[in-house]
């Protein structure tokens, strides 16, 4: 299908709800001859597979499940996912089209990366395209109506391969830290938040996008509970809209934002340079105000 040329495809299928598949990613599945996907054991199942199966043609398209165990050990696992890649560099060989599905985004810890890397060491005449899909971090952000970055917000992504130390690091350097994986560590991510007093800044996605789909700031419900590998927890330290904080501001310094210039040197707002925002011009104490902690 590619034209010209193997082209080995990574496609993200998002995070479970089947519209939230892009254009281009359901363009290309239907067109591959293959549809390779990540399974952690043999014969398993694939929650990305379930997204986009009803859409395959299996009377034409081929299903390949790929293994990539939950594992810690790269010893064990490369030699596996060298596998996985050779099965993969096999078909394309064979001029068969080939598109290795992944959940949410293929770039975000995903098992399409391991293989993507051998192959593009070791084939770099194979082509490779890339779809980016929705990652479960926007799904997640969305279903809970919490930014994730806002003005000059930084943000922290990170794997539940955290010590408490390391995350009580994060959570007071960033204003907001996404936890992946966190399923399995719940217990220990709530001491955390109540010794800095972030509690209640936190919100738990679990399967978003499907009908098992849980978003709640209730984490006590879930203490000595397993939680779903596919569970994300969003702390957004920003307690107030930045919007209001900015008004609130605003109306304590007798700041009036909107305000017609006053003298001559102020420039109107359409001879301002675009791309300045009234943000860019606001005190310093202002836009400081956002940076600390304390919303
Ligand atoms: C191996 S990573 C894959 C990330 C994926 N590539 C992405 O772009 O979202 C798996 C982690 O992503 C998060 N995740 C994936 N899908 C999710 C969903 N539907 N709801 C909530 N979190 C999800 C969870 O934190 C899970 O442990």
């Amino acid at each position: 299908m590619s034209g010209g040329g193997i082209v080995f495809y990574g496609v993200g299928v998002g995070p479970g709800e089947f519209e939230l598949l892009t254009l281009k990613a359901e363009r290309v599945l239907r067109a591959v001859d293959v549809v390779c996907y990540p399974s952690c054991k043999a014969g398993g199942s694939s929650y990305a597979l379930r997204i986009i199966k009803p859409m395959l043609d299996l009377s034409r398209q081929r299903l390949e499940g790929l293994l990539f165990p939950m594992d810690k050990d790269f010893a064990r696992l490369i030699p596996i996912w060298r596998e996985s890649a050779r099965v993969i560099v096999a078909h394309l060989k064979a001029n068969r089209s080939v598109a290795f599905i992944t959940e949410g985004d293929p770039m975000l810890y995903s098992t399409f990366l391991h293989v993507y890397e051998i192959i593009a060491d070791e084939f770099p005449e194979i082509g490779v395209e890339i779809v980016p899909g929705v990652s479960s971090l926007g799904a997640a952000a969305a279903a809970g109506r919490v930014a994730l970055g806002q003005a000059d917000e930084a943000i922290a992504i990170v794997p539940a391969t955290y010590g408490k130390h390391e995350l009580k690091e994060l959570l007071e350097r960033f204003d907001t830290v996404v936890l992946m994986k966190v399923g399995a560590v719940l217990d220990q991510v709530l001491e955390v938040l109540d010794e800095l007093g972030l509690r209640d800044r936190a919100l738990l996605a679990s399967r978003v996008g499907t009908k098992q789909e849980i978003v709640t700031r209730d984490l006590e419900a879930y203490r000595a509970k397993r939680l779903h590998y596919l569970t994300t927890l969003i702390v957004s330290k920003r307690a107030v809209p930045l919007v209001r904080a900015l008004q609130e501001e605003a109306a304590q310094t007798k700041l009036d934002i909107g305000r017609a210039p006053r003298s001559a040197e102020e420039p109107a707002d359409e001879d301002r340079a675009p791309g300045i925002t009234e943000q860019d011009r606001a005190p310093d104490s202002l836009v400081k105000a956002q940076a600390g902690p304390a919303r």
